[in-house]
Parts: C-alpha cells; sequence; structure tokens
C-alpha cells in the first residue's frame, strides 16, 4: 500500500497527466495533432473531454479521430485501467495544456 500512496503523491506532484499518458505520448506533435482532430470534431471542452473518455475506455477504430491509414499502421490503443477519476483529472490536464483557445484569440 505504501506504493500506491506514493503514486497518488507522486501524481499530485508532477500532474495526472504526466504520470499516466507521458510514458507513451512523448511526442508534442503527436499530442497537438490529436487536440486539434478532436476540436476539430467536437469544439467545446465539454464534447471534447467527454469524447476522449469514452474513447480511452473502449478504444476502437471506428471512433478514433485518426485517419483510418494512421490505426491501420498503428492499431488503437488498448483500453484504459485508470479509475474514472484519475482518467479524468488527466484528460482535464491534457486540454489544459493542449488545447486550442490560445491561437484563436
Ligand atoms: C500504453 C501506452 C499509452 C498510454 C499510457 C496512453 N496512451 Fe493515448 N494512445 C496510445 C496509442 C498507441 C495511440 C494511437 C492509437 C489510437 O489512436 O488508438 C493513442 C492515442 C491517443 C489519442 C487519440 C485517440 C483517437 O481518437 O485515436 C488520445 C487523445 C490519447 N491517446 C490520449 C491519452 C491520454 C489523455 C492518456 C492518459 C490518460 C493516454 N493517452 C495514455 C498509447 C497510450
Amino acid at each position: 500500500m505504501r506504493s500506491v500512496g506514493f503514486l497518488v503523491i507522486l501524481s499530485l506532484w508532477v500532474g495526472a497527466f504526466e504520470t499516466h499518458c507521458k510514458s507513451c505520448h512523448g511526442m508534442e506533435r503527436q499530442l497537438h495533432i490529436f487536440m486539434h482532430r478532436y476540436t476539430l470534431k467536437y469544439s467545446s471542452k465539454e464534447r471534447i473531454q467527454k469524447a476522449m473518455f469514452e474513447y480511452m475506455k473502449n478504444p476502437q477504430a471506428s471512433n478514433s479521430i485518426m485517419p483510418l491509414g494512421f490505426i491501420t499502421r498503428w492499431g488503437v490503443k488498448k483500453p484504459t485501467t485508470l479509475s474514472d477519476k484519475a482518467l479524468k483529472e488527466a484528460i482535464e490536464e491534457y486540454y489544459h495544456r493542449y488545447n486550442l483557445s490560445k491561437v484563436w484569440q
């Protein structure tokens, strides 16, 4: 249990996104591309976050925002093992850091 406590503290300190997502998503450019495509399709913060949440829970080629060529080449990711709370925090932080509103202002 000590390690769980440590992980909680670590994720509060470095942020849920760093802890749960960055191990696979080290490529800044790709994170911008994902956010860009979600924004084009879903527009509002609420709809973007909801769509991401649902995708992470159950990734399918049919609900991916990436082109079929990308999915055929790389496959879809595995469903998340995070709790709903941790996943929401990570997505909130991802949105906060990468959303496009700064570009539009
Ligand atoms: C185990 C590795 C791994 C982890 C951890 C991971 N991802 Fe991913 N993610 C991938 C891969 C591989 C893809 C590309 C395939 C795909 O789109 O399903 C992807 C795709 C995505 C996409 C594009 C989805 C789409 O519509 O195709 C988003 C957004 C995303 N990840 C966000 C996150 C967030 C937020 C986290 C942390 C909660 C996270 N990922 C954690 C491997 C990972």
